[in-house]
């Protein structure tokens, strides 16, 4: 063992066990290293690969992150410097390249906002918003297939365990926080198994008759192969398949995985709404399988008339009002000359219901199919 790396270590050992006065808070189970930080034969430095120089101070900052998992030149000077071994087979994927595109959790822009001891969600309105790398990941227990072994879920009295559900990480900003920002609402609340209806999350949906559903999707568990509840990140994350899986950045609004167009009356096609398409069979949709006028609203009636955006008529995440996840936008539909705005299904699955609004100057009251 070199030199230089035995007195890092006696320094360590000193601040564990014997109360040498780390600038690191506390020592809580969190000190333990575990999985893959803890290779040696992939981090030589063991702790000192984060926690830099002779006070191992270290921050909640993405630079301490990047200097491995950003890019090339960085990753080699910690090569250079005996910190990280690359194997053949592992080549570290590049998070700030993502964390650079259009649509992105702030990692990069937010500085000095976290803090080791925060609670979360957040109980102060006016705090700032910020999303570090160790928000979603602790570095002391990431493992193989498991970047989220060890993140610590809301605390619920004294207590908070490790998250079971990738949801669950979400949720400590994208539910309660008291800080969400006016445009922004509360996802815990949209996907509530208790909602009249939901994208599969937090557990199975509630509809029986999703005819437009591909393989291996299905409403219910079925065979070992077929899919029935999805995840935030099926939806959300990178615009490219080949880059490194989660949220950090995509290059489509709404940090989703593929294109969705929000607007009215723009044309339809399989790139407008591919983020549907994904799971729900385009031709199934405009061919009417369930709702009879799905092609008449989404394509339009003809060539300078065309159609409206699901998202006129759908919520992506769930309803607290309606089946069939709808929500309509209020930008775009209007109330009836009854001051009527709503939607009437006829019982579940039944494929009849109502709608009692106006849209683009055509009354509803009601429409029924
Ligand atoms: C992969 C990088 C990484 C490695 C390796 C690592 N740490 Fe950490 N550690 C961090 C970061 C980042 C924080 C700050 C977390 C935060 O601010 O939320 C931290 C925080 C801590 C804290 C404070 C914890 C708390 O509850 O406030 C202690 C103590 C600690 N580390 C000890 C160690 C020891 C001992 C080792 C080696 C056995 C080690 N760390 C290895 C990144 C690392
Ligand atoms: C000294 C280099 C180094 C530093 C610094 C470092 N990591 Fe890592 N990290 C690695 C290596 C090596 C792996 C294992 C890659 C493998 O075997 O696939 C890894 C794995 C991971 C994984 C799991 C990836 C997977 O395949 O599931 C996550 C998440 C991660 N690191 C996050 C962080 C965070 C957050 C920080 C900063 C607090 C950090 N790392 C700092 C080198 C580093
Ligand atoms: C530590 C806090 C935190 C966590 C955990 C977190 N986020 Fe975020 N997220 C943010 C902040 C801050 C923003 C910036 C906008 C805002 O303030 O809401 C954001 C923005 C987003 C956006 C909108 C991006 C855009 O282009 O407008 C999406 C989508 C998103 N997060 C999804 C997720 C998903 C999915 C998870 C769980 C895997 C998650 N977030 C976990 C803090 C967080
Ligand atoms: C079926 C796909 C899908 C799933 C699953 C999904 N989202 Fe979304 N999400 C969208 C779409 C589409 C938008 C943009 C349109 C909109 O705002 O409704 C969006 C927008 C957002 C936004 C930005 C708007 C806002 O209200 O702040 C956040 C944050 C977000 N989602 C978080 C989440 C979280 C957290 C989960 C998991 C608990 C999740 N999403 C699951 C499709 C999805
Ligand atoms: C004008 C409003 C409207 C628009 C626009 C709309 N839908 Fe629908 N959609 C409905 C209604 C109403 C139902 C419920 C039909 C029933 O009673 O079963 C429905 C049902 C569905 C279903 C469940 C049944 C099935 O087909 O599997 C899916 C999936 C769906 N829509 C997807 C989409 C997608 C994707 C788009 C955009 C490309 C879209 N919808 C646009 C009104 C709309
Ligand atoms: C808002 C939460 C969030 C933030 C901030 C975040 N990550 Fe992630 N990251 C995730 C999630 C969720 C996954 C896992 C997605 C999955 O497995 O589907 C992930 C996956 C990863 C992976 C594994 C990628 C793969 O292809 O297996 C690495 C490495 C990683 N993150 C590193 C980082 C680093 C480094 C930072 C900061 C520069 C960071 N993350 C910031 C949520 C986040
Ligand atoms: C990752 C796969 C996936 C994506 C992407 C996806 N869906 Fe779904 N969707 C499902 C699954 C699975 C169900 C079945 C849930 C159930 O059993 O009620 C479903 C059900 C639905 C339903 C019927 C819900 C009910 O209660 O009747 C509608 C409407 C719907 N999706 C619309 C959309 C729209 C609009 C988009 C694009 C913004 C979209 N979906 C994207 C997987 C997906």
């Amino acid at each position: 063992m070199k030199r230089s790396r035995l007195i890092g270590y006696s320094l360590l050992l000193a601040g564990l066990f014997l109360n040498y006065p780390l600038p690191v808070s506390a020592v809580g189970n969190r000190g333990v290293l575990q999985g893959l930080h803890a290779l040696k034969s992939q981090m030589p430095k063991g702790c000192g690969s984060c926690h830099q120089g002779m006070t191992m101070l270290v921050n909640g900052e993405e630079s301490s992150c990047l200097t491995c998992h950003g890019n090339s030149a960085d990753r080699e000077r910690m090569v250079r410097e005996g910190y990280l071994k690359q194997t053949g087979r592992n080549t570290l994927a590049d998070i700030e390249a993502e964390l650079r595109k259009t649509y992105v959790h702030p990692t990069l822009a937010v500085s000095g906002v976290h803090q080791s001891r925060e609670t979360l969600p957040e109980e102060v309105s006016n705090a700032m918003r910020h999303a570090e790398c160790v928000d979603c990941h602790n570095p002391h227990l990431v493992d193989k297939g498991m970047p989220l072994r060890g993140v610590m879920g809301k605390r619920i009295g004294n207590f908070s365990g490790a998250i079971t559900k990738e949801y669950e990480l979400c949720y400590k900003c994208h539910a309660e926080s008291a800080n969400l920002p006016g445009n922004s609402t509360n996802k815990h609340a949209e996907f509530k198994t208790t909602n009249p209806s939901f994208h599969p999350v937090e557990g199975e949906g509630k509809s029986s008759f999703v005819i437009s559903l591909k393989e291996p999707y299905v409403v219910a568990k079925g065979d070992p192969g077929k899919i029935s509840e999805i995840s935030c990140s099926d939806c959300h994350g990178s615009d490219d398949p080949a880059s490194p899986k989660g949220p950090h950045g995509s290059n489509n609004e709404g940090l989703l995985v593929l294109n969705y167009q929000k607007d009215d009356s723009l044309p339809e096609s399989s790139l407008a709404y591919a983020l549907c398409y994904k799971c729900h069979e385009r031709s199934s949709i405009l061919g009417d399988e369930s709702f009879p006028y799905h092609s008449l609203h989404i394509v339009g009636r003809r060539t300078g008339q065309e159609g409206t955006s699901c998202y006129t008529c759908h919520d992506a995440h769930g309803s607290l009002q309606y089946q069939h996840l709808i929500r309509f936008n209020e930008e775009v539909v209007q109330k009836n000359k009854d001051d009527k705005l709503k939607y009437d299904a006829r019982g579940f699955s039944a494929r009849h219901g109502s709608c009692y609004l106006n849209c683009h100057g055509v009354e509803h009251n009601p429409k029924e199919y």
